[in-house]
């Protein structure tokens, strides 16, 4: 079965096809990061137009790829929630207009089960059960990954998501958009200790997290020192920072798979690319025994294939839309 897959959420078009869920044929991304990187971060509206702008392009670009005709596709599938919502309609929109026209069913699909499934690209061997940190731009959660379609969600910031923590403290250290990979880079061989930077605990939910408060904290520390006149040590503060925010994620993943006992424990969404964070929950799997499942590097950020991929498996669980589909900014995981 060949699914063309639309990926719109935030400031990555992409369309990719895949077959039977676990073969990509083609994974064709157009970046729109030159664009906001003017501005600092994600500008919603001028995300939604670069979106129009390219998508039919790209779909073309990915049947080419993938060297089949239109024809030859089975479903389409689509990001329908979370996300921007001007930009996550564009590829609604756009997957209904071809569902319709080529009379193949319409699959919607959640963009955290697209990363999640990302693991299924990587790692051919990997079925649920398993326990998934879903880092990213917009989002962190800790998943209970009971089947292909049917999930928990056991925790989740209760603000702001990890990657928007490194992307605000890259722009105010003037180090690129987005900032998670610049700050990843500069932590190279900085000291992770340097710095003191706070972890959080959110009272009765131990698995729930909490980023604004570290952020304030890395803010107030890079202010401090330019209005006293002091050089920050930055790959010590980087690495204190990406240490900072490891430790907000990798001890709640393991206490949740612990609770669990799936003794798998898998990564996913664009954070799950850093260094540190990779290294920890490495180190970690080792002493408890789990395996872990990191997805490879260039299939962490937002992409087509992962869409294409969870979107046959909800393809066989049934779960296909009519042309009433809508997106949505917001859907709990559990839902789908
Ligand atoms: O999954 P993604 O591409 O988009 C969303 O769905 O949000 O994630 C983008 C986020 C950005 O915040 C970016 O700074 C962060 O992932 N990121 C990283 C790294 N690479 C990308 N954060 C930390 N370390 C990295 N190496």
């Amino acid at each position: 079965m060949n699914i063309l897959a639309v990926e719109s959420s935030c400031d990555e078009t992409a369309v990719a096809v895949v077959r039977d869920g676990r073969t990509v044929l083609s994974d064709a991304i157009a970046s729109q990061v030159d664009m906001h990187t003017i501005y600092g971060g994600v500008v919603p509206e001028i995300a939604s137009r670069k979106h129009l702008g390219a998508i039919y392009g790209l779909a073309d670009q990915a049947l080419i790829q993938a060297g089949v005709t239109r024809q030859d596709i089975d479903a389409v599938a689509c990001t329908y929630a979370p996300g921007l919502i001007g930009a996550v309609l564009v590829g609604v929109n756009f997957a209904k207009s071809v569902a319709y026209g080529l009379n193949v069913p319409l699959i919607p699909v959640h963009h955290i089960r697209g990363h999640i499934a990302a693991n299924y690209l990587t790692h051919p061997d990997l079925e649920p059960p398993f326990l998934c940190l879903c880092v990213s731009g917009g989002n962190t959660l800790i998943v209970d990954v009971r089947d292909y379609t049917h999930m928990e969600l056991l925790g989740a910031t209760r603000d702001d998501a990890a990657g928007e923590c490194f992307d605000k403290v890259a722009r105010v250290l003037g180090i690129g958009y987005p900032g998670g990979g610049p700050m990843d880079r500069l932590s190279q061989g900085g000291d992770p200790k340097k710095y003191h930077l706070p972890r959080s605990k959110v009272d009765g939910a131990p698995l729930d997290m909490s980023f604004s408060g570290l952020k304030t904290a890395a803010l107030n520390l890079i202010h401090n020192a330019q209005q006293k006149g002091e050089e920050l040590d930055l790959p010590s503060f980087a690495a204190s920072f990406a240490q900072a925010v490891s430790d907000e994620l990798v001890p709640r993943t393991m206490a949740a798979a612990q609770s669990l006992g799936y003794g798998k424990i898998a990564a996913a969404g664009g954070v799950a690319a850093n260094s540190t964070i990779r290294a920890q929950l490495e180190r970690a799997c080792r002493a408890s025994g789990d395996t872990l499942y990191l997805p490879k590097l260039s299939l962490c950020g937002d992409n087509g294939a992962m869409i294409g991929c969870q979107g046959y498996y909800e393809y066989l669980a049934g779960h296909t839309a009519g042309m009433e589909l809508n997106g949505y900014a917001n859907k709990n995981v559990g839902v789908g």
